[in-house]
């Protein structure tokens, strides 16, 4: 499973203003799973308390290669031991140039030297630093010894400049560390995913949709990507932010869905329907707005092409995998569906369970087939999508 349980993470915090972070950091990596210790440079005490560090890590932090006690034990090979992946995050440009040179004159510089972990950085510093040529050979060089950088971000910072040099989100970096630790079980393979809600136009202001948010199927992109897929996704209505490594179609209409769907589905290995696609739209959309006068008082429905039965009737179909919403006779109705739409498996949800469904951060979901059926735990989404990815992975790949 994609998750850092078990995992021994030593974050090292250098001195960058984004230095504020890291506990969020720590929380991050905890959520999946690791444990956390910190080590901070001097530089990196300027920006952020050790207090702060210690409470979320439940750890001490280490900030002293002449720390008496814990040299004792030599602390700093210890901890180069103990570690099963170091991450630098946020890494400043003296830290990363520190790297470089195989400079030892700190506790964090020392125990990357004497580390056989994996060593990710995550880069955060002013545009112009970033884009300097210094840096840019520097990162050439960590790259080509194996150190994994995570990328930064583009937009507004500390300093007020716009450009490149922001700190990876906190979420990105505890989960690009994840990644490292996965199966690959998907890799190579092709997935299409339809996340979130569609919208069916009454007139120019109003329309029908659903409480989508789209948590679900970003999650399940997530795990796709984690697990060594090519993922495309097709979006329509969300409250999410989409995940950047896949190739995303933006949508807004059932239609527009299913034209998406079609247009893109040639050569997947696997579909999964997670999007709660409107089952019928208005006959007629108003080119102007419907005023409260008008003789207009009700609205007549037709019918939107199914997708996913659209999908498992193609000739050379994928693996197709459904999402079944279901209030009552949850079960029977989803292997009702399975059957009638002639899909490989349906992820079945009790959307009456507030706790769980459609617009919370956590699922409970039956997998069935037609020769398993089996619950999936109440968990994060997340993890909830590694599960279900993994069982895909297993049963028909
Ligand atoms: C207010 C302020 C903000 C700074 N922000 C950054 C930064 O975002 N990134 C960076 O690489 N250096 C930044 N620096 C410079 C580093 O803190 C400085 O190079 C320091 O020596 C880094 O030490 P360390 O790498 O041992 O932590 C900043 C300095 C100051 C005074």
């Amino acid at each position: 499973m994609n998750t850092l349980t078990n995992k021994r993470v030593l974050l090292g915090v250098s001195g960058s203003i984004a230095a504020y972070k890291s506990p969020d950091i720590v929380r991050r990596l905890q959520d999946l799973g690791a444990e956390v210790r910190v080590v901070i440079t001097s530089g990196g005490r300027e920006f952020v308390s050790e207090r702060s560090l210690q409470t979320i890590s439940k750890n001490k932090v280490h900030d002293n290669l002449w720390d008496k006690d814990a040299e004792l034990s030599m602390g700093h090979i210890e901890l180069a031991k103990w570690a099963d992946i170091v991450i630098i995050a946020p890494a400043s440009a003296n830290t990363i140039a520190k790297l470089c040179h195989g400079k030892a004159d700190d506790l964090l510089s020392t125990v990357i030297l004497a580390t056989s972990a994996t060593v990710m950085i995550a880069p955060s510093m002013n545009q112009q630093m970033y884009a300097s040529l210094a840096m840019k050979e520097n990162l050439q060089l960590l790259k080509s010894r194996n150190v994994i950088i995570i990328e930064p971000g583009f937009g507004e910072q500390a300093c007020g400049d716009v450009g490149e040099g922001r700190l990876a989100e906190p979420i990105d970096i505890a989960q690009q560390a994840a990644e490292l630790f996965l199966s690959n079980s998907l890799s190579g393979k092709k997935v299409l995913i339809t996340i979130g809600g569609t919208i069916e136009a009454i007139d120019p202001v109003r329309f029908i949709s659903n409480h989508s948010s789209g948590k679900m199927g970003m999650s399940l992109a997530h795990a796709c990507i984690q697990a060594g897929a090519k993922t495309t996704l097709v979006v329509g209505s969300i409250s999410i932010e989409v995940e950047r490594r896949a190739e995303t179609i933006f949508v807004t209409s059932a239609s527009e869905m299913y034209d998406a769907v079609m247009n893109n589905i040639t050569s997947q290995d696997l579909f999964i329907s997670c999007a709660a696609v409107a089952d019928y739209r208005p006959s007629k959309v108003s080119l102007n707005k419907i005023k409260k006068t008008s003789s207009i008082k009700s609205i007549q429905l037709i019918e939107n092409k199914d997708i996913l039965a659209s999908v498992c009737k193609l000739k050379d179909k994928p693996i197709c995998i459904g999402f079944a919403a279901e209030t009552e006779n949850l079960i029977s109705n989803a292997k009702h569906k399975l059957k009638n739409k002639k899909c490989d498996a349906i992820i079945l949800n009790d959307i009456s369970n507030s706790e769980i469904g459609l617009k919370s951060d956590e699922n409970e979901v039956h997998f069935i087939s037609e020769k398993n059926s089996e619950k999936i735990d109440k968990n994060s989404k997340q993890i909830i999508a590694e599960i279900i990815i993994n069982k895909i992975a297993k049963y028909f790949f």
